[in-house]
């Protein structure tokens, strides 16, 4: 039961997450509002939080220890330079919106049950080798909108969420994600990734990554090798021209795919490229496809706005032609489930193709 809450929780937490990624908090929210926030550091010292001293005589002077929730210190917002020196039931540290350019290895030393730290927005260009391998109950490690140049070395063995978009990553130092067996998140959107970066061996060790976001990077090709579990993947706005034959077929899990802004054409596209088994989703939208791609009878939401797309056959593209077609009443089950289909930004004049409406008979919209 344990080993099952254990799948099935950060699934649903993936699943309901935002793509660009929304942080969420554990337990109950900070009563107070958020501070003020400079957008560069002030010579006054950080503010002290409102209200009476802390309970938690531990507490660092430049944050607020909710009396309530004991496993979380929030010093967010408050114009920090410096990482304060936490105390050993420190679980969820939230260090956003500062000016943070190092992590001190003493900061977090006697916090050896840290589960999870924010420190997205601050400045930090480089992690210490020795802060993070220690931390081995950390879960979550948040550090998006920072300086970083390299993805950090060391990383804690148990971590489930690395958020490290809108820094400056263009390197991927060989084997930092080998042994993050535990990882189920990885978020590299916006940085500076290119083709290079990535070989056979990259993810290797990812045995249950469901999400990979490299959107907003620099790729011209498809990563030569994803981890097979994967359920979403992210690779929007890069320059890529071609899915290689066969790219997606050991996929069992894949369910999202979002390949918007690219440039993508026919030629590049092997027609069965996402005639996928379990593909719920599939963004195409932004490319340069004159054709619609085979798909699987299950796909639900399909974009393929802004292509050059001139005609529709909805026979050809039509999963399961035959129950699709023949069999009006029965079978339900096979019935193509496509709900949300945009056309729209293509070459095409109206109406919509009868057997594009005839073939997908669950569909709620259609943007032309
Ligand atoms: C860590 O805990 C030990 C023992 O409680 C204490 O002596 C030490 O000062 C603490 N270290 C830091 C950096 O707070
Ligand atoms: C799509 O895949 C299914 C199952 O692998 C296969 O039966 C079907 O022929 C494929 N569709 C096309 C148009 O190739
Ligand atoms: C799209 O493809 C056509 C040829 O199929 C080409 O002439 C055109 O330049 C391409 N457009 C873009 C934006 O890549
Ligand atoms: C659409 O494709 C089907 C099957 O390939 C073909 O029989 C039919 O003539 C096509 N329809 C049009 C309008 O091109
Ligand atoms: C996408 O298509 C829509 C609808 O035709 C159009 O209004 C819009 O300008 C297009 N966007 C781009 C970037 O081409």
């Amino acid at each position: 039961m344990k080993g099952l809450a254990r799948l099935i929780f950060p699934l649903i937490l993936v699943l309901i997450c935002e793509v660009n990624g929304q942080r969420r908090k554990p337990g109950r929210k900070r009563a107070t509002p958020p501070p003020f926030e400079p957008v560069e550091p002030t010579e006054l010292p950080p503010p002290l939080p409102p209200g009476p001293p802390s309970v938690f005589p531990d507490c660092p002077r430049e944050c607020f220890c909710p009396p309530d929730f004991p496993s979380a210190i929030y010093c967010d917002s408050r114009n920090l330079r410096k990482v304060p020196i936490f105390p050993p039931r420190a679980h969820y540290i939230y260090l956003q919106n500062n000016f943070i350019d190092e992590l001190p290895e003493e900061s977090f030393k006697n916090a050896t049950e840290l589960r999870w730290i924010n420190l997205d927005n601050n400045r930090i260009a480089k992690v210490n080798k020795k802060v993070l391998d220690r931390l081995e109950s950390l879960m979550f490690l948040y550090m998006e909108k920072n300086h970083l140049r390299e993805v950090p070395n060391n990383l804690p063995p148990n971590l489930e969420q690395l958020r490290l978009s809108r820094n400056r990553i263009s390197k991927i130092p060989g084997g930092v994600f080998n042994n993050l067996n535990h990882l189920i998140l990885l978020d590299l959107h916006h940085n500076e990734l290119n083709d290079g970066n990535f070989n056979k061996n990259t993810f290797k060790g990812l045995k249950n990554l469901m999400q990979l976001n490299l959107a907003h990077n620099r790729l011209h090709k498809m990563p030569p090798s994803v981890p097979n579990a994967i359920h979403q993947l992210f690779l929007d706005e890069n320059q890529i021209e071609d899915i290689p034959n066969n790219y997606f077929k050991d996929f069992p899990n894949l369910a999202f795919i979002r390949l918007n802004y690219n440039k993508l054409s026919d030629k590049g596209l092997p027609k069965n490229s996402f005639n996928l088994t379990n593909l719920l989703v599939l963004h195409l939208a932004y490319n340069n496809l004159t054709n619609i791609p085979y798909i699987n009878s299950r796909l639900e939401h399909l974009y393929l706005n802004n292509n050059s797309i001139e005609k529709i056959n909805g026979t050809q593209i039509c999963p399961n032609s035959m129950v699709a077609f023949h069999d009006p009443s029965s079978d339900f089950e096979n019935v193509p489930r496509l709900r949300y289909l945009r056309l729209d930004g293509n070459h095409l004049k109206p109406p919509i193709p009868l057997d594009l409406m005839m073939c997908f008979r669950l569909l709620q919209s259609v943007v032309f």
